[in-house]
């Protein structure tokens, strides 16, 4: 077990595509384990490996997680292909965990049909709707260098990116022991299962 801190943009590893995994071996059933670790410790709803700077085309989702602790229905996703996505759409609006505090609408089809290999290595193909639909696909965008605000329009884009910018700098995401003397936002806690209905942002 282990929480893997976090690569936050503007970072050229979000730009980068990701290898496929080889061998779904041991290596990568503990990568996967320790990225369910970060992303539940982040109240992430999904997480891809870049963003813990392993590129490497393995990511991990559960957007029905509680906020007592209790796991919802995990995903491990390998090597995922997108064999088919619906015509229809849906626009939901997106965060994402190396995107702190920021948050933007992307349009995407409501319903996707992945081809991937689970943490045995066997192949599945399965079609996600909705919540899951979307934390997919926005997955598989960071294992192709793709990121949420490349959907969004460039001003909103250089808006989110710059001010990203100046807080790294300040030292802003630097790992520390949150405090009463802390300058931001803490997560709070909901107590619900999560679904699209959630009336609050959810961090993919
Ligand atoms: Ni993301």
């Amino acid at each position: 077990m282990a929480i893997l801190p976090l690569v936050i943009a503007p970072d050229p590893r979000l730009k980068t595509k990701s290898e496929p995994v080889a061998q779904v071996d041991d290596a990568i059933r503990t990568l996967a384990a320790d990225m369910f670790d970060t992303m539940y410790h982040e109240k992430g709803i999904g997480l891809a490996a870049v963003q813990v700077g392993v590129l490497k085309r393995l990511l991990i989702a559960d957007v029905t997680w509680r906020d007592d602790g209790g796991p919802g229905k995990q995903y491990v996703i390998i090597n995922p292909e997108i064999v088919q996505g619906n015509e229809k759409l849906n626009s939901y609006k997106e965060g994402c965990l190396s995107f702190p505090d920021q948050f933007a609408d992307v349009v995407r089809p409501e319903t996707v049909r992945v081809r991937y290999l689970d943490l045995e290595g066997r192949q599945q193909e399965e079609t996600f709707t909705g919540l899951i639909a979307t934390c997919v696909q926005h997955e598989i965008d960071h294992l192709n260098g793709v990121v949420f605000v490349d959907h969004i329009s460039s001003l909103k884009r250089d808006m989110i990116l710059r001010k990203l910018k100046k807080l790294k700098k300040a030292g802003y995401f630097e790992p520390h022991v949150h405090g009463p003397d802390c300058n931001h936002d803490h997560d709070h806690d909901h107590g619900h299962v999560h679904d699209e209905n959630c009336n609050h942002d959810h961090n993919l």
